[in-house]
């Protein structure tokens, strides 16, 4: 193991890029050293997503170029995560000569895994997962912190609850310990994973246990010094309005909820069994906005689902603009094998579905557009990450998850937490200007004179999806 050369490579969600940390830093405690790229690795691994066709498709493609490299030289090919649980992943594993496979609840096997040259399967949900997570190098701005693994909701449409197994919450302690560590390293703002945060403790008889509750839980690590605390994903089913309060009376934690309503018809709300109406969902809206009347609300939504009328895409559009989302994550239904509905419902005709979509997103850029347009001249507290793809200038994100640019500027160059005046706004980016102690510009650096031209926000940034 030691000096074996690993590359990682992530398909997914936030929480599939939490796991390739995990399962990084247990590679390096174990002595190997992690590489850039596939040329110099001797081990790829490759964490997977199942949750629609296309990034099944992705790991398909990627293993098949790992396979032709491997007809060539030595090379262990690994497929972790959420596709490696499932027997369509393991079908491919097969076809492609995968020498390592570890789902989701298995990948601290990855050492053992890694000691033998025989072929190595793991589909176990290991309860010390999260025992030994290291904390992040000194200067992390950013971190994930896992609340909760797994889902016990049933969604119709959904494999998660199959690949990441019943949901398991995290001790407070365990959390608390971790998020201990981040702050040791500089980090300034967390976000909180879950696919159901809002049921943070519940399958430990929660109260019982001993567990917080979500706001509770979300209140002690809004007060522990940390800058910013967001979460992710929030069930409307389990939200409940003690949430938004906690939001409203912690400064630290941000006024952005990620709030996904996949329809706006009670119909398919009811074929996809995601327990609540329309009008519970608009009732989790009305009480965020009277605690948070600025919140920031980002939502998902399917098109196409099976069985969806012209009407029911309609009451999506009305529920739409009701709301007025800031941003949302769009997706064309995709039949996955294993799920009620794939077994159970027909899919509708591919362009039916492109239509629907082609609607929806630009009713979404309408409503992103207003929203931003309404920064412009407000100051926003922008997390700076570092320079954007022009190096003349620094990209990073508002409290409310806004992609941000802003011209390099004395006394800003470095990443942190920065006041910015917003000037200028796309739908998908807000531009501005960073601001000091006394709300005066800063002067800027190896920039162009004002009014010369702003880079395209798409040569900038790439938005952060979901999955
Ligand atoms: N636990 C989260 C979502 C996790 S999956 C929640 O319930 O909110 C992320 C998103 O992928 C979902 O919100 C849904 O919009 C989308 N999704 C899941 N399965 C899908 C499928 N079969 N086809 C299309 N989109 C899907
Ligand atoms: Fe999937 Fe529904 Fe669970 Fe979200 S809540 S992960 S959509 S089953
Ligand atoms: Fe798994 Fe996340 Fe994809 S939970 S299926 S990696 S969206």
């Amino acid at each position: 193991m030691v000096h074996t050369r690993c590359h990682l490579i992530t398909y997914g969600c936030q929480m599939n890029e939490y796991d390739t940390h995990l399962v990084q830093s247990q590679l390096v405690s174990l002595g190997a050293d992690i590489v850039s790229s596939v040329d110099e690795a001797d081990v790829v691994l490759v964490n997977t997503c199942a949750v629609r066709g296309k990034p099944v498709e992705k790991v398909r493609s990627l293993l098949g170029d790992l396979r032709k490299i491997k007809a060539r030289r030595p090379l262990v090919i690994g497929m972790m995560g959420c596709l490696a649980q499932l027997d369509e992943g393991q079908q491919i594993a097969r076809a492609f000569g995968v020498d390592i496979l570890l789902g989701p609840g298995s990948l601290l096997d990855i050492g053992k895994a890694l000691e033998g040259n025989e072929r190595f399967w793991a589909l176990h949900f290991r309860d010390d997962l999260h025992a030994h997570v290291p904390p992040p190098p000194q200067g992390t701005l950013q971190a994930h912190l896992t609340i909760m693994r797994g889902c016990d909701h049933h969604c119709t449409y959904c494999i998660v609850p199959t690949t990441r197994g019943p949901q398991v919450s995290r001790s407070p302690d365990d959390i608390l310990r971790e998020l201990d560590g981040m702050l040791a390293a500089g980090v300034q703002e967390v976000t909180l994973l879950g696919q159901n945060v809002n049921a943070y403790g519940v399958d430990q008889g929660a109260r019982l246990a001993g567990y917080p509750s979500f706001a509770q839980l979300l209140r002690q690590v809004g007060r522990s010094g940390v800058r910013r605390v967001k979460f992710t994903t929030s069930h409307p089913m389990n939200f409940t309005e003690d949430v938004a309060a906690a939001m409203a009376d912690t400064p630290a934690i941000c006024e952005f909820i990620h709030l996904p309503v996949q329809s706006g018809s009670d119909r398919v709300l009811r074929r996809m069994a995601r327990e609540y109406t329309r009008e519970q969902y608009l009732k989790h809206v009305a009480d965020i906005r009277r605690h948070l009347p600025h919140a920031v609300m980002a939502t998902d939504i399917i098109v196409g689902f099976p069985g969806e009328t012209e009407q029911d895409f309609q009451d999506t559009l009305d529920l739409y603009d009701e709301v007025g989302f800031d941003s949302a994550y769009m997706f064309i239904y995709s039949p996955r094998p294993g799920t009620p509905s794939y077994t159970h419902f027909s899919d509708l005709p591919r362009d039916v579905k492109t239509e629907r979509l082609g609607r929806l997103v630009a009713r979404q850029k309408d409503w992103s557009a207003r929203k931003n347009a309404a920064k412009v001249g407000t100051v926003q507290e922008v997390l700076l990450r570092g320079a954007a793809h022009d190096s003349g200038f620094l990209e990073g994100h508002t409290r409310g998850s806004h992609p941000t640019v802003v011209p390099r500027a004395a006394g800003a160059d470095g990443p942190g937490i920065y006041p910015v005046r917003i000037d200028h706004a796309t739908p998908h980016v807000l531009y501005g200007r960073v601001l000091d102690a006394q709300g005066q510009e800063r002067p800027l650096l190896n920039f162009p004179e004002a009014g010369q031209q702003r880079p395209e926000a798409a040569a900038l940034v790439s938005p952060l999806p979901m999955a």
